[in-house]
């Protein structure tokens, strides 16, 4: 399972640049960031060799696909965030057909996730933590979506996201899912154990009184 980082700030890419696989942002992200989406989309992908999905704000298909020309122009590893609606599969058709990654945003249902692959989209992005902070059921929907891509055989991607726990990675990790993508402070999360912890301080504490 591949892990990406959901920031777009550098200082947190820097630090986890060697180990994940990839960067997906939004204009929430961007706009946390404080800095011109060009400036940072560059120096993310300066930083980090995977996909890194940066999303249009035109909420019509030329627009989006305009849009995404020049995104797409700053780095061969950019991936269009296209938010899901009947424009934003529209736009996902032609820039798919062009040789340009889409990844489908903001998708709360499988018949959304059904449109995105039919459309040929790289990767599909079920909101988890959205679903489950309003009592629903974030693991249920990409149980569905991950069924129903394997009965048609669709190549599109599920990446997991709006991650919000380390359970969240490891509900889509059961779950077979290809790609999670989570926060700085969740990716983090995913190295630790308290007993690992406290393991290495007992056997350096130990080594200490081994006779040199
Ligand atoms: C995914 O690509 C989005 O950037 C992100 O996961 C949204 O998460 P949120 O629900 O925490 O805003």
């Amino acid at each position: 399972m591949r892990i990406f980082l959901d920031t777009a700030m550098p200082e947190e890419i820097r630090e986890l640049a060697d180990l994940i696989d990839g960067v997906t942002t939004n204009p929430s992200l961007v706009a946390k960031a404080g800095r011109p989406l060009r400036e940072a989309v560059e120096e993310i992908c300066r930083l980090v060799s995977g996909p890194v999905s940066v999303e249009v704000t035109a909420t019509d298909a030329a627009g989006m696909v305009e849009e995404a020309r020049e995104l797409a122009g700053i780095a061969d590893n950019v991936v269009i965030k296209i938010p899901m609606g009947r424009e934003g599969i529209r736009a996902v058709k032609a820039l798919e057909a062009e040789g340009i990654r889409t990844n489908v945003t903001l998708v709360f249902s499988p018949v959304q996730a059904l449109w995105a692959a039919k459309a040929g989209a790289s990767y599909v992005s079920p909101f988890v933590g959205r679903i489950d902070d309003r009592a629903g059921d974030g693991m249920g929907l990409v149980s569905q979506i991950l069924q129903i891509y394997d009965n048609f055989g669709f190549d599109t991607e599920v990446i997991v996201a709006s991650v919000r726990h380390v359970r969240h990675v490891v509900e889509a990790a059961l779950l077979g899912a290809p790609i999670v993508t989570a926060p700085y402070a969740v990716v983090s999360k995913l190295f630790d154990h308290p007993l690992t912890t406290e393991g290495i301080e007992r056997f350096l504490a130990d080594w200490k009184r081994v006779p040199k």
